[in-house]
This record gives C-alpha cells, sequence and structure tokens, in this order.
C-alpha cells in the first residue's frame, strides 16, 4: 500500500499497533537496489510489519549536488517493494515533509561530522539527522534498518536515536556487492561503462590495504600506499578521502582499538562514490 500523507501513515500505524504487531522499518531514498532488499528481508525476518520509506530529502544534498537528478522510479520501486513483502511504503512529498515554510528547526550534528564525507559535504549529515528524526517520529518503529556502507551516518544515526531518546532499536544490515566487488548504489546507474569498471578501484585499493596489514605494515603506511595504489589503477577519478578509524563508533585509532574501519570515497567525474571495510586488529 502506498502512503502519501503523514496524518495516513500514522493511522494506519496506529492500526498495527493495535493489532499487536512490531514494524520495522526501512528509510531509503529509492531507486532500490539488492542493497536496500537485503534491508527490506532483515526487517521482514524480524517484524511483523515492513514500511519502506522512498523521500529524496532535498535538505541533504549541497548546493551542486545532484538532487535535481537523482535517479527516480516509483512503479520499478513499489515492484521491487512487493518482490519483498513490504506492507506500506511512505513516499511523502517535500511539501509533506517539510511544509512550504521557509524556515524551520533542524537538527545539528555534533560529532563525526568534519571527516569522512562530512568534509565534503558540510551540511549533509544535518539533513540525514533531521530527515531521520521526522521519519521516526512519524512512523515510531520498533526497528529501524541502515546499511554499513553508509557507515558515518550509521554512526550518526545510532547517536541520534540516543540523543533524543527515541525508541527504536537501530540494526545495521551488512554492504550488499555486485560480482566484482563493487558497492551496490543508486547512483552506480550515472556510470559510463568505463567508468563502472573504473570504479572497481575502491573495493580493489581496500582490499589491497588489508592485505598490507596481514603483511605487518603499519597502518600509517599501508593507507599511504593504498593511496598511491588507487592513483595507478584508477584512471578516471579524483581520490577525495582514504581514512581509517575505529569501528563501529568512529573515533581516532587507539593502541586498544580492536576492530577498524578503512573508508574510501572518490569522484568518477561528477558522480561520488563511497566504499569501506572493516578489518581486526
Ligand atoms: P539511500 O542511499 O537510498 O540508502 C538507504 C539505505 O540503504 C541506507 O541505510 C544505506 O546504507 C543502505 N544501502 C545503500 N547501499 C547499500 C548496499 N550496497 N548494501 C547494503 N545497504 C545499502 O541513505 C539514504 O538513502 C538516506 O541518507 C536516508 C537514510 C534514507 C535519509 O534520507
Amino acid at each position: 500500500m502506498i502512503v502519501k500523507t503523514i496524518n495516513e501513515m500514522r493511522e494506519c500505524v496506529k492500526l498495527e499497533r493495535a493489532k499487536g504487531r512490531r514494524i520495522g522499518f526501512v528509510p531509503t531514498m529509492g531507486f532500490l537496489h539488492d542493497g536496500h532488499a537485503a534491508l527490506l528481508k532483515q526487517a521482514w525476518r524480524e517484524n511483523d510489519v515492513v514500511i519502506l520509506s522512498i523521500f529524496v530529502n532535498p535538505t541533504q544534498f549541497g548546493p551542486n549536488e545532484d538532487y535535481k537528478i537523482y535517479p527516480r522510479d516509483l512503479e520499478r520501486d513499489a515492484l521491487i517493494a512487493k518482490e519483498n513483502s513490504v506492507d506500506y511504503i511512505f513516499t511523502p512529498s517535500v511539501e509533506e515533509m517539510y511544509g512550504t515554510e521557509t524556515s524551520f528547526v533542524s537538527v545539528v550534528v555534533q560529532d563525526r561530522v568534519d571527516m569522512l564525507c562530512g568534509k565534503s559535504r558540510p551540511d549533509h549529515f544535518d539533513g540525514v539527522a533531521t530527515i531521520v528524526t521526522k521519519l521516526l517520529n512519524v512512523v515510531q518503529p520498533d526497528r529501524a534498518y541502515f546499511g554499513t556502507k553508509d557507515a558515518q551516518q550509521l554512526a550518526i544515526v545510532r547517536e541520534l536515536v540516543r540523543s533524543f531518546n527515541f525508541a527504536t532499536e537501530v540494526v545495521a544490515v551488512e554492504m550488499v556487492r555486485e560480482s566484482d566487488r563493487l558497492a551496490l548504489s543508486s547512483r552506480n546507474t550515472y556510470l559510463s561503462e568505463e567508468q563502472r569498471s573504473d570504479a572497481t578501484s575502491l573495493y580493489k585499493t581496500l582490499n589491497h590495504i588489508r592485505y598490507l596489514l596481514h603483511k605487518d605494515i603499519t597502518l600509517i603506511d599501508a593507507i599511504v600506499e593504498g593511496e598511491q595504489y588507487f592513483r595507478e589503477i584508477s584512471s578516471f577519478s579524483e581520490l577525495e578521502y582514504l581514512e581509517a578509524y575505529s569501528y563501529p563508533d568512529l573515533l581516532p585509532i587507539t593502541k586498544n582499538t580492536k576492530q577498524i574501519i578503512i573508508a574510501i570515497a572518490a569522484k568518477f567525474d561528477k558522480i561520488r562514490l563511497i566504499d569501506n571495510i572493516v578489518v581486526d586488529m
């Protein structure tokens, strides 16, 4: 069932709650792929009702980013949703979510924003935190599902739920990849054939660093060598960052850190792609 208004969504949630059903929620911006499907499948296994939101959120895009051209196809998404037993697709308009006033109260993220994607996308996580707050407030799910592909987003959403005392459990779902290990992303559809094959350099670089670490090369040296390796194997892209933090909290690495995340972002012309791996220390 497709739901377009907040009031209708709240009514549906109320009815499901009255029947004692547990609600799993998967927020997305649509143009669904198997990565989104993995979230939906896990939500289906762990809850009685699955609500999928599809909303291309304007406040998380920068002025020169791809908000206007972000791929949208509700018909196709509805089919994928059906295949994955989604009960409700919540797909509000921008006016429905944000109203028509020019000013509104928004969420400002304090931590973990001057690193990784936050450096080149300064207001992005405020936009994500604001929309996730609004969606959680409307849907009030028992569990909400987020992919580890967006590791910084996941860490910030966990902090958001803690900070605002949402009664929702945040569930992390493993990243889904293509057979050549490229991380699935709605933005992969923008890639030309050449860029598509070049984009495998992201995972190859992460894997190369993992190999260097297994050979007992220090993390700093491995990252430096990884940067060089990326530039050698990727002809059409610009490396934006290659960084390592503790996992899952994304704090600076100390000698007590047990697991680290190595994260990479690069631009293939205007198309920005990210990837990460987690390595035991
Ligand atoms: P979107 O990019 O559509 O992603 C929706 C969810 O799918 C996110 O939790 C993301 O981490 C997950 N996801 C994307 N690619 C994945 C992959 N290859 N494997 C597993 N999970 C994957 O992330 C957003 O939308 C938005 O920022 C949102 C949270 C909806 C707020 O607007």
